[in-house]
């Protein structure tokens, strides 16, 4: 692969971070719209940099044509959990996939395995299958998954080593370790509410499929129902939603559901 090729060569990279993005944003989405605790808050997906690329091609004596096999994070997702506890089941869900749209070639714990710089986060690189223009590729991607804290640190700490070059003087090297541990006892500190905050989001997303639901149920019965019907309906709805309580805006909802099988029928 000559370099006046790199260009060119990016591009099965950027489809697979995509996809890839994709697919476990909608996993998320799919969390949400069931109404149930997502273990993944965000997804991000980034192709590196050609400059990144052949600084590390060169740091790590990587021949040009031998970028596309030794480089593995060109391609990279980032799955940010808002706790620790969300990595495992994250985990299961790519190892779930293994075989399937991806093929896991390593895993690195960076958890357990804390590096010296602080730097916390699980790492997946998998090869991810294309079906591009010139045929049926494979290119390797790196799936890092980590929660916020570790991210805060991780997204920190880089921007000071390209700063410095990679050379962060030792002072600052261990304020960084400091605020590593501080991240880490976050990450500790919420895990112990974890249950209460779950379930509060659980609420939270119920209520809102809740109130679409009664919405489109309204809105279908609108061009239905009589006047007074609608304004009764319309009331009641205030008056419920105003009272917050779940139980009975469901059994409402019901009712509209009823309501507009018979004016259907
Ligand atoms: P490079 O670190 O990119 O040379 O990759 P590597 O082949 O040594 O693999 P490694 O698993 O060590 O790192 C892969 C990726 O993890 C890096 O590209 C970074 O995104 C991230 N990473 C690893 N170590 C650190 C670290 O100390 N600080 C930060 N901020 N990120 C790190
Ligand atoms: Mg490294």
């Amino acid at each position: 692969m000559e370099i006046y090729n790199l260009k060119e060569m990016l591009f099965p990279y950027e489809q697979a971070v995509k996809e890839l993005t994709l697919k476990f944003d909608s996993i998320k989405n799919e969390y949400r719209m069931l109404g149930m605790y997502s273990p993944i808050e965000a997804v991000t997906g980034r192709v590196k940099k050609m400059s990144s690329i052949l600084e590390k091609a060169s740091r790590k004596k990587i021949s040009p044509d031998e970028i596309r096999d030794k480089i593995e994070d060109i391609a990279g997702i980032r799955i940010l959990c808002q706790f620790v506890e969300d990595i495992q089941k994250v985990i299961d869900l790519v190892r779930e996939r293994d075989g399937r749209d991806l093929f896991i070639e390593e895993e690195r714990d960076y958890i357990t395995n804390t590096k010296p710089s602080g730097y916390r986060s699980y790492h997946i690189i998998v090869r991810y299958p294309l079906n591009t223009a010139m045929g049926y590729i494979e290119v390797p991607a790196e799936i890092q998954i980590r929660t916020l804290s570790m991210n805060f640190w991780a997204v920190t700490e880089h921007s000071l080593k390209y700063k410095y070059s990679g050379n962060i003087p030792m002072d600052l090297q261990k304020r960084l370790i400091n605020c590593a541990e501080a991240a880490f006892k976050l990450d500790e500190e919420m895990g112990t509410i974890r249950e209460e905050i779950m379930h509060a989001q659980r609420l939270n997303e119920v209520k809102n499929n809740l109130l679409n639901d009664i919405i489109e149920n309204m809105h279908n019965l609108y061009f239905n129902a009589k006047v007074e019907e609608m304004d009764e309906i319309n009331r009641k709805f205030v008056d419920l939603w105003e009272e917050g309580d779940l139980d009975r805006l469901r059994e409402f909802n019901q009712q509209l559901n009823i309501m507009t099988e018979v004016y259907r029928a």
